[in-house]
């Protein structure tokens, strides 16, 4: 029996995750959502899920920890995608990677300061774009950033756009679509190639009959 760790991105992109991986016949055998545990058994023997935060999906995965993952191409985009197969996108948690600020005010000329917790991300659209800046890394509530006088843009996640207006900030650029993907530790995919395939084959045929 191969061993499989599978480990999974809580909060929006779980409750996108759970119902694509049940009809790909993969569910744990208790109510994630409704738990405080982190590691849970699946239906299928010798595999199991871990329940993480975002950011710390990647790292599972490059590491081998988890041999399986689902992550945000956000994360992906940060992290750099050392290590890690992303064979199939799953086309949900679906938003943008955008550039925004204060609405109807001009970006400053010269160097700038952009809050983000995507900090390599945006390093590297602002080289690109041989845009001068000062990255300030942030964990949470960047919208604030531009308010309060601490960043002139942010890099962020924009899905409704409800959180920018809210705020009074306006989407600028775009940098990436974004949606979920399955990962796969390289080294987990030469090892366990069998059962590993097997899944990535069976979450394929459950995204193409969604998208039927
Ligand atoms: C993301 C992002 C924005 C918001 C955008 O945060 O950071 O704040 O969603 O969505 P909207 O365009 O529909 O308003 P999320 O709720 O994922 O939480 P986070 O701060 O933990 O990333």
């Amino acid at each position: 029996m191969t061993e499989l760790t599978i480990a999974l991105t809580k909060g929006r992109i779980l409750e996108e995750t759970l119902p694509l991986l049940a009809a790909a016949d993969l569910y744990p055998l208790e109510d994630i959502e409704k738990s405080r545990k982190l590691t849970f058994e699946s239906n299928q023997p010798g595999v199991r899920f871990v329940v993480l935060r975002g950011v710390d999906v990647t790292t599972y995965v490059e590491f081998g920890a988890a041999d399986i993952g689902v992550s945000g191409k956000d994360m992906l985009l940060e992290h750099g995608g050392n290590g890690i197969y992303e064979p199939l996108d799953l086309g949900i948690a679906r938003c943008q990677l955008m550039t925004a600020g204060i609405k109807g005010r001009e970006t400053p000329k010269g160097r700038i300061k952009v809050a983000t917790k995507f900090v390599n991300v945006a390093k590297k659209y602002y080289a690109e774009k041989a845009q001068q800046v000062d990255i300030i890394k942030l964990y949470g509530a960047m919208e604030l950033a531009p308010i309060i006088g601490l960043a002139d843009e942010i890099v962020d996640i924009v899905d409704t756009g409800n959180t920018l207006r809210a705020n009074g900030l306006e989407p600028r650029e775009h940098i990436a679509d974004i949606s979920s993907r399955l990962i796969v530790n390289k080294a987990s995919m030469k090892m366990k190639h069998a059962a590993i395939s097997s899944i990535i084959e069976k979450v394929a045929s459950a995204v193409a009959l969604r998208d039927k």
